[in-house]
């Protein structure tokens, strides 16, 4: 028995060490651990044995056994961390390789100061709303009190688009006349009108187009953002508390603006707010034209004929209306010395943001 038993244990080490794998060393135990193991039979014919042999070889069982174990679990260790190895050098991913970086992009300054705008009125009880880039000479134009003979038409040189419109529909067609990129975010406001009723407090912010010749301060392709309200005794003060508030808020300071007198025919008494060029601090610069002060929007009380063109009754309400330079807007608020830089897709400036 004493021999059987050591012969066991010595044929059991070869095996274990000749183990190629986990799933071989496994094999390997279930021969001699498992329930009908060559070590457990033995075990079980222990009961056989005298009783002066069996606490011998019960004693010299456990030892083997428990050596064995030992093997058994050093073995799968070395095999299972050379598994590993190999796993790690046949497979395609190298997992030491440095991760890689995706390129994100990031808010385009415009749209952020769009949304800052967007987040002040709307805490003021301002709705947003949006309108078509290719207008209708009628909202663009004759729905805001500027007939086709006006020489107003002339501030705002416009491009046409080829494709008039309104299939044969030669009602809408003499009402709507041509199509033309909008020149301003204005023709929402008729929109609104007739699409609402009175009151309204309302901004849009969009995309506006001219023929301009560009400059520092001048794009032919900019973004506006359009103010109307609409209620009963509305006066300009309240543009003027409004617009204090809104730029103090923007800028986290308050700013120096200055109101003047100015024409659209869409308003009646009409002013433009200028504000004081942050870029050169009031002292002159290209941008501001050397006069310390930038143009900034266009405002006024909203001319009775605009108001009946949007279907509002002129003796129960009445209300104002602005129009100012996003893009330019954004300038002062980064301090952005020329307004093509916004535009260019230039990664070298977008970066900056
Ligand atoms: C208008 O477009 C009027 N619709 C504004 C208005 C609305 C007046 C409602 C009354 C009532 P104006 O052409 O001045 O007005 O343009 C308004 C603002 O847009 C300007 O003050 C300026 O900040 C900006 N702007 C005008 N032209 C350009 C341009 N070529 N490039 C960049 N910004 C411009």
């Amino acid at each position: 028995m004493k021999e059987l038993l050591a012969n066991l244990k010595t044929q059991a080490l070869v095996e274990i060490e000749k183990a190629k794998d986990s799933d071989a060393l496994y094999q390997v135990q279930v021969k001699y651990l498992g329930r009908k193991g060559e070590l457990t039979n033995l075990m079980h014919g222990l009961a056989n044995l005298s009783k002066e042999e069996k606490p011998l070889f019960g004693k010299l069982c456990n030892e083997i056994k428990v050596a064995l174990e030992g093997a058994f679990e050093a073995k799968k260790q070395s095999l299972s961390s050379s598994e590993i190895e190999d796993k790690l050098k046949n497979s395609w991913i190298d997992v030491t390789a440095p991760g890689q970086t995706f390129e994100t992009g990031h808010i385009h300054p415009l749209s952020q100061v769009q949304y800052d705008v967007e987040q002040i009125f709307s805490s003021m009880g301002f709705a947003i709303m949006d309108g078509p880039e290719i207008e209708s000479e009628y909202y663009n134009f004759e729905g805001l009190n500027i007939p086709s003979w006006h020489p107003a038409r002339d501030m705002q040189d416009t491009f046409f688009v080829k494709d008039e419109g309104h299939g044969n529909d030669s009602a809408a067609k003499k009402k709507h006349g041509r199509l033309v990129l909008r020149t301003q975010t204005s023709p929402v406001q008729v929109r609104t009108m007739e699409k609402y009723g009175a009151p309204l407090r309302v901004i849009v912010p969009g995309r506006v187009f001219r023929n301009e010749a560009t400059d520092a301060s001048h794009e032919h392709t900019f973004n506006q953002v359009e103010g109307l309200l609409i209620d009963k005794n509305i006066s300009l003060a309240d543009l003027k508390g409004v617009m204090q508030e809104f730029l103090t808020r923007l800028f986290g300071r308050e700013m120096k603006v200055r109101f003047r007198p100015g024409y659209f025919p869409f308003v009646e008494p009409g002013i433009e707010l200028d504000m004081s060029c942050t870029l050169c601090g009031e002292k002159g610069c290209r941008v501001c034209k050397h006069t310390g002060w930038m143009e900034f929007m266009g405002a006024g009380m909203v001319h009775p004929n605009v108001l009946k063109a949007g279907g509002i009754d002129s003796k129960k309400f009445q209300g104002w209306a602005f129009g100012f330079g996003l893009t330019r807007l954004t300038m002062m608020k980064y301090g952005i010395d020329d307004i093509r830089h916004l535009g260019g897709g230039d990664l070298r400036f977008l970066e900056q943001f």
